[in-house]
């Protein structure tokens, strides 16, 4: 599986997102997903699953070497005790000595960045948390942690899709070399069923959610997390990385509207 090199880790481009999926389903799911040969799973303190990802990665014989976990902080444990805490139930769960990647999940009003970022560089010395990052972090937050707090963030996870414009903060993580993580990639499924999607498909003998996953990883600094619980998902999406768009595919995604958000709860930031 290609990966990035940033900050010191290596990110494979595509991992297997898992909202939405808890105990046996959500094991059975990561299960099979690292069967198919998937070496990047993608959970939260918020999605109540890691004791079930935990107890897949266990049975599932990969090398830990092998294998990247990303896990993040829920938004109202951003104070130090309560991140420290937080992180080390995390890891419990999941059975690990060391994250992969951890990042903020949430930015909150109020947050103190500075004391947020010197705990997690401090996970990262005692080598707890192999590499930090952030995620739903706007240019402007972005510039703090990057410019001012110089924390070595190795990625900002936003949600990204052929119908949602992320250029503009796209442009300020690329001039500072920091990987964008593709969430809600398949637009919560329904890029499934765009027209447009499934006309290119047919030209490609690939299915619509296939050309929405390649034409993200087609993208320099792009990786992407979709959740699958079906095997035959898991597999169509990792079969993505065989399709081969054209201009011509390229030009009739780009006309779709972008300016479909799917996830946004109220405290989020203004996003330019
Ligand atoms: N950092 C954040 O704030 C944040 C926010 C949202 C999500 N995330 C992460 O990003 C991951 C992905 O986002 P998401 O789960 O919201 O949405 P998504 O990956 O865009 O879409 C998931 C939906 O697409 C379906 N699907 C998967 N593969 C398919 C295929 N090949 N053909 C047709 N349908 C397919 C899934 O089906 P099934 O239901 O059958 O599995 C599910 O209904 C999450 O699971 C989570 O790990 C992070």
């Amino acid at each position: 599986m290609e990966a990035f090199q940033t900050q010191g880790i290596k990110l494979p481009r595509l991992g297997l997102g898992t909202y939405r999926m808890q105990g046996d389903v959500c094991r059975a799911a990561v299960e099979s997903g690292l069967a198919l040969g998937y070496r990047h799973i993608d959970t939260a303190e918020m999605y109540s699953n890691e004791d079930a990802i935990g107890a897949a990665i266990a049975s599932s014989g990969v090398p830990r070497s092998e294998l990247h976990v990303t896990t993040k902080v829920w938004n109202e444990n951003l104070t130090p005790d309560a991140m420290r805490r937080v992180f080390d139930a995390s890891l419990k769960k999941l059975r690990l000595d060391v994250v992969d990647l951890y990042l903020v999940h949430w930015p909150k009003e109020g947050m103190h960045l500075p004391s947020m970022f010197e705990t997690l560089m401090k996970l990262k010395e005692e080598r707890r948390a192999r590499a930090i990052g952030v995620a739903n972090f706007n240019i402007a937050l972005l510039k703090t942690v990057v410019e001012e707090l110089k924390a070595p963030i190795a990625c900002n996870q936003i949600e990204y899709h052929v119908m949602l414009d992320q250029s503009k903060v796209k442009k300020y993580m690329d001039s500072k070399s920091i990987p964008l993580v593709a969430y809600c990639p398949l637009a919560q499924g329904r890029a499934a069923s765009d027209e447009t999607l499934v006309a290119i498909g047919k030209k490609h003998n690939a299915s619509a959610a296939q050309v929405a996953l390649r034409w993200l990883l087609d993208q320099d600094g792009v990786a992407a997390i979709p959740k699958a619980s079906r095997r035959e998902s898991q597999q169509a999406n990792l079969d993505a990385l065989k399709v081969e768009l054209d201009d011509d595919d390229r030009r009739k995604i780009a006309a779709l509207p972008k300016n479909q958000r799917f996830v946004s709860p109220g405290f989020a930031p203004a996003w330019d």
